[in-house]
């Protein structure tokens, strides 16, 4: 009945839902409780705060990695309270190398708006907790449904992914009538008498079976319904429309030292990586093909013809971002006198040691001795 078949209208789609609800539903939850082993320390977790910081956590980095971020997190700033009253060059400190520091910045003003406008005590409705700063549909649905078990789908990577495979359906999943296409599917398959369990295995199940590549289709308890499977397209989908722009930079950091200090300047305006540290920054729109009597040029100026050496100019150290990609070259300079550079101040191995950086840098300084 399933083969030679592709959903092209939404009525057919609500056909194919209403006769196929029960088979999903079971199916998953069938798998969730004989097959499903993954463990994660944010699962089965009431505690709003907590899956809150999981989520925003895991919106940047893989599972993997991002146990540790919350395991960290979680020790650093076991309340809500705790984290509203931390410095926030603690907070970035512990989000380093997780990269987009908006959130991290929407993450430390909720805090203290759930202290001071909510009496320390997490929204318990969905209105509520989407109306909070950085928290969008995904995350509201997460919070709602694993710790209030209210009736909220979520829809992340993986549900586009399972469902688009299982049902066939080849609307982009980067659109906006996509998004609004797959939400409400969510909604309808949503098992409302536990939205929280459903909710959870339905990303396991796309992070364990439905993976992106190799999926485990011979093994699957949706198999014998999935219309991807039986027509393969499993490869195709989900669809995307837009194929991202990307932007090279080129990063040349001068690492100046003086006295066992080195010059630093916190980042500043609507840019990549705002708050975050870095040494004196020269940006350029291509590559310098002769750095070193380009970075001498650049001191010169810089150093109003004091006395500088360049020791040593680093490989290329590439960071890729959602929209770009970062060109750093790394390049080692010692001055005989204090110099004063407007913005940056002279900084320690310990003071150092305490800011945070993006990955790029802190890439380099890990593997390579700065003092
Ligand atoms: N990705 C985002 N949230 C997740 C969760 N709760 N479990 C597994 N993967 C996730």
């Amino acid at each position: 009945m399933f083969e030679n078949f592709k959903i092209k209208k939404l009525s057919e789609l609500q056909v194919f839902i209403m006769t196929n609800k029960k088979y999903f539903t079971q199916g998953l939850l069938s798998w969730n409780k004989k097959d499903n082993r993954r463990q994660m320390p944010w699962k089965g977790e009431k505690d709003p705060y907590k899956i809150w910081l999981s989520e925003i956590i895991l919106q940047q980095t893989r599972v993997d990695q991002g146990r540790e971020y919350y395991n960290r997190f979680v020790s650093a700033f076991p309340t809500v309270e705790i984290l509203a009253k931390a410095p926030q060059t603690k907070v970035f400190k512990l989000w380093e190398g997780l990269g987009y520091y908006t959130r991290c910045k929407n993450l430390i003003a909720t805090a203290k708006f759930i202290v001071k406008e909510c009496k320390g005590k997490f929204p318990g409705k969905y209105d509520d907790i989407i109306a909070l700063k950085g928290i969008g549909p995904y995350t509201a649905a997460a919070i709602s449904s694993f710790a209030f078990n209210l009736p909220y789908a979520v829809v992340d990577g993986n549900v586009f992914r399972v469902l688009s495979r299982y049902f066939g359906i080849f609307s982009a999943i980067d659109n906006e009538a996509g998004k609004k296409l797959f939400t409400k599917l969510a909604n309808e398959l949503l098992y409302i008498r536990q939205p929280g369990i459903y909710n959870q295995a339905l990303m396991d199940f796309g992070a364990i079976v439905c993976k992106p590549q190799l999926p485990l289709c011979t093994d699957c308890y949706l198999k014998s319904k999935c219309v991807a499977y039986l027509n393969s397209y499993v490869d195709t989908l989900p669809v995307k429309e837009k194929s991202i722009i990307n932007k090279n930079r080129w990063f040349y950091y001068f690492i100046i030292s003086f006295n066992g200090k080195i010059y630093l300047q916190k980042r500043k305006g609507k840019d990549i990586w705002e708050n975050l540290y870095e040494f004196v920054l020269a940006e350029k729109s291509s590559t310098q093909l002769n750095i070193n009597k380009w970075a001498k040029i650049f001191l010169k100026e810089l150093l109003s013809n004091k006395n500088f050496e360049i020791i040593s100019v680093s490989k290329p150290h590439i960071q890729q971002l959602t929209h770009q990609t970062i060109n750093g070259r790394f390049i080692r300079v010692a001055i005989n006198k204090q110099a004063t550079i407007p913005g940056f101040k002279a900084v320690s191995a310990a003071g150092l040691s305490k800011l945070p950086f993006p990955k790029l840098i802190t890439g380099y300084i890990n593997n390579n001795a700065l003092f």
